[in-house]
């Protein structure tokens, strides 16, 4: 460490958007690992619109590792943040800049302290994949601050022990979560399938019908469900693995017709898996809040309006995806189809309207529509 030591504070700042995914993650073989019971296949959104921003700061003046996330500080004692911390530190390389005279060599990253500030510019927990962004934007920024020298899979991996969704955020476009066969994962890691240009005219519009916090978190939710859910274990064995062969076909060949299908059908299956759950879980909506049969209805409508408009144009136009949470994305075939989505939305849902449904975010760069 440079000799005046104390005076200095080095600081990486990243950014990372989050990801949705089409083929659902949903229940883990190996809880500490976070390895999962079937692959996944995710588009990572654009970060103009629903990202992490994260600074990481080291300085021999701190003295403990902090975190704040959206101002309000947070333990970092939970396995999950510690168990990245560790990997990135056992790979963090020697640092030098002459010129503010610091030089912190491979041994030293173990005594030095952490400062790290998170924000997502979107609802956190609210079934939007803020722990996907999160963990990202968490790995990619420390090894980047450590120097350390793995390649963006090598990442994924790491970010995958903060939460399993977050290895497909080191990827732009189109992204598998290979679920791996080694029982201490190192080989359950995220690849991309296609870049960010690869299917350019799908335009991704995110309803939000609500930003609260959800009840039953991603990880107690699946826990819960691959204890009690003998439909998640059919599901894992013998419905994911075609349709992952299938999706992977689609994306290549930008077959929206498949693309859509699936996406829809993989959407629903996860939350019928919720239902099949004992005691069920109701992604859809909040039971803890009164607008509970508002949001549960907001979901639906949005499922017939798409599952009827694509019945009769003869093929689909618009795939939506819930995640854990009431929070639809659709995803439209082209600009002209999301316009005239924006349009039907807006008719059904007048930002006047009783219903919690405040902003449609489109995420092809561009723009940013909020009726709330
Ligand atoms: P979501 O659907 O938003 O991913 P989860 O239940 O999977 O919801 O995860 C929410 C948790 O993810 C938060 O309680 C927090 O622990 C973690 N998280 C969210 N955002 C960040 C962030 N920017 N940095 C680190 N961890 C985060
Ligand atoms: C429904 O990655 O949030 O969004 O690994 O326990 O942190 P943990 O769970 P998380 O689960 C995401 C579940 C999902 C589907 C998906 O993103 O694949
Ligand atoms: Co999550």
């Amino acid at each position: 460490m440079a000799e005046e030591s104390g005076k200095w504070v080095l600081m990486v700042t990243a950014q990372t958007p989050t990801n949705i995914a089409v083929i659902k993650y949903w229940g883990k073989r190996d809880e500490t690992l976070i390895l999962p019971v079937n692959d996944s296949i995710s588009v990572t959104l654009d970060p103009d619109h629903l990202c992490t921003t994260t600074t990481v700061a080291v300085s021999p003046s701190f003295d403990h590792d902090r975190m704040w996330l959206n101002a309000k500080e947070i333990s970092l004692s939970g396995g999950r943040f510690q168990n990245c911390l560790r990997e990135i530190r056992n790979r963090a390389c020697d640092f030098e800049d002459k010129e503010k005279g610091i030089k912190i060599e491979k041994k030293d990253w173990e005594k030095l302290h952490l400062h790290i500030a998170s924000y997502n510019n979107f609802p956190t927990a609210a079934g939007l994949a803020s722990s996907a962004a999160g963990f990202a934007c968490l790995v990619f920024a420390l090894a980047k601050l450590m120097n350390a020298k793995e390649d963006q899979s090598q990442l994924s991996a790491i970010a995958r022990q903060g939460s399993g969704s977050a290895c497909r955020s080191l990827f732009g476009g189109f992204v598998k979560w290979i679920m791996g066969k080694d029982e201490k994962g190192s080989d359950s890691l995220a690849v991309q399938l296609a870049d960010e240009e690869h299917w350019n005219d799908l335009v991704i519009v995110i309803a939000v019908v609500s930003s609260r916090q959800k009840e039953t978190s991603s990880t107690s939710g699946m826990r819960e469900s691959v204890e009690t859910s003998l439909l998640l274990q059919h599901r894992a064995k013998e419905v994911v693995p075609k349709r992952i062969v299938q999706m992977e076909e689609a994306i290549k060949n930008r077959d929206f017709s498949s693309f859509a299908q699936l996406t829809c059908a993989d959407s629903n299956q996860f939350h019928a898996v919720c239902l099949d759950t004992s005691p069920p879980i109701f992604y859809m909506n909040d039971t803890s809040h009164r607008q509970f049969s508002t949001n549960m209805e907001t979901c639906f409508r949005i499922i017939s309006c798409v599952e009827k408009w694509n019945r009769s144009e003869g093929s689909p136009q618009v795939a939506y995806t819930f995640d854990a949470g009431p929070n639809a994305v659709l995803i439209a075939r082209n600009k002209k189809v999301a316009a005239q989505l924006l349009q039907r939305l807006l008719f059904i849902f007048p930002p006047s309207s009783d219903t919690d449904l405040n902003s449609y975010v489109i995420g092809d760069k561009s723009i940013l529509h909020d009726a709330g």
